[in-house]
């Protein structure tokens, strides 16, 4: 336990201090001994049905692939039944590949002129679902064997944190900003760290980050202004993925700015609320003035989608399913036809710091498992096919 004495009262500053050091001493010690002293995060194993479905083929073809010795059978068997880790179903995507006739079949990577697909999800209203949706996201698309790259713009961390990193806890490591900062930036090929969970790799934040913000407002480098950095940075790692979500904050600073100018897509998440709404409608006239001033400085702005994504939906909420066809009515198909439902399930799984793919249905009510699984999966599923259109396949 942390000895309490009293606050110091004097100066704002000093109160702020003594506030930040006893909160942070109360997070390390709450935090360590909750993970300590193995703190690693890992995945679940993923059961012959789940399987089956993640590689698009039946039960029935994947006993085949087993008996006739096409695929390993996985480490784990038990009681007769196959589980699979999310590294075993990568490799049988890599065998089934190599002998399908259809290219892209079991590996669905980019290829020759299919451009690497950046994807920004912002939002200035706080508690939009960006950093829930940018994680589901992310195990979606790395569960179906792309390459994901997820970029934490928010200086809070909270994708880092649910990404097996904790910021609060360690305090050295590079981010986002050692790749960005105007000082003597390092390689962003240094900063991105793969994670517990294969195919996903990360290019973390912690508080630090925010100095990004300072040193923009006061920084001049004409050839490399602040909007340049982020795209620049991903330059340098592009070749080794085929999708990077940016988690922003909840404000429109420099951060989600330059996030703006690197990105290809942009998805705004929006609660179906009437303050939401509104605030929402403020926070894309910022945008657009935003982006306005950056494509005079010279810079093109393209974005193959720019869409909104209804989170936390109820579809038993009068008032919000009012908001939400008023919505669609308005901007029709730039509202995405998929919603993020409201769930205790996924609720559950972020205090966890997880997403709802890394929970097993059975430690679940397996009615709120469902719903809340297959909205996740409708959500990715609609993404998967914008993704598909920009790299024009089939
Ligand atoms: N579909 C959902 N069902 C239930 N709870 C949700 C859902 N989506 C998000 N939440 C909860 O809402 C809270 C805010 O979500 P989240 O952190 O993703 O928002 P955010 O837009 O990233 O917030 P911030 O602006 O602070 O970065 C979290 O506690 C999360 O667990
Ligand atoms: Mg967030």
């Amino acid at each position: 336990m942390i000895p309490v004495t009293p606050l110091a009262n004097e100066k704002p500053s000093a109160l702020a201090t003594d506030i930040s050091e006893r909160l942070n001493a109360a997070i390390r010690e709450h935090l360590l001994s909750a993970f300590a002293p193995d703190s690693t995060k890992t995945l679940r194993s993923f059961s012959a049905p789940e399987a089956a479905d993640l590689l698009g083929v039946s039960g029935q073809f994947m006993r085949k692939l087993h008996a006739e010795g096409t695929i390993p059978e996985p480490e784990d068997v038990r009681g007769g039944r196959r589980y699979y880790t999310a590294q075993e179903i990568w490799d049988a995507r890599e065998i089934l590949e190599k002998s399908s006739r259809k290219k892209g079949r079991y590996l669905p990577r980019r290829s020759g002129d299919e451009k690497l697909q950046v994807w920004q999800l912002m939002n200035f209203k706080g508690g939009s679902s960006k950093s829930t949706t940018s994680i589901h996201l992310a195990h979606y698309f790395a569960l179906r064997g792309y390459r994901v790259l997820v970029v934490d713009l928010d200086p809070q961390g909270s994708l880092t944190s649910m990404c097996g990193i904790s910021p609060e806890i360690e305090f050295d490591g590079l981010t986002v900003y050692d790749a960005i900062r105007y000082d003597e930036p390092v390689s962003m090929a240094d900063v991105v760290v793969p994670t517990y969970f294969p195919g996903l790799s990360i290019a973390p934040a912690r508080l630090l980050l925010s100095e990004f913000e300072t040193e923009s407002a006061v920084h001049s480098n004409p050839d490399q202004p602040f909007f340049t950095r982020i795209r620049n940075a991903l330059s340098q790692v592009e070749d080794e993925f085929d999708l990077v979500l940016m988690d922003s904050p909840p404000q429109l600073g420099f951060l989600t700015i330059a996030g703006m100018a690197a990105a290809s897509s942009l998805i705004v998440p929006l609660t179906p609320s009437m303050l939401d709404v509104s605030s929402t409608a403020q926070f894309l006239e910022l945008a657009g003035a935003y982006m306005g001033v950056i494509e005079d400085a010279g810079a093109t702005l393209q974005y193959d989608h720019f869409k909104f994504l209804i989170t936390r939906d109820e579809p038993t909420d009068v008032p919000s399913q009012q908001l939400t066809s008023f919505m669609r009515a308005l901007f029709q198909d730039r509202v995405m036809s998929a919603t993020a439902v409201k769930s205790t399930a996924i609720g559950d799984a972020t205090m966890l710091k997880q997403s709802i793919y890394e929970v097993v249905r059975s430690e679940m009510t397996r009615a709120t498992y469902d719903r809340a699984k297959g909205s996740m999966d409708a959500v990715g599923h609609e993404v998967e096919a914008m993704i598909h259109q920009s790299w024009r396949r089939k």
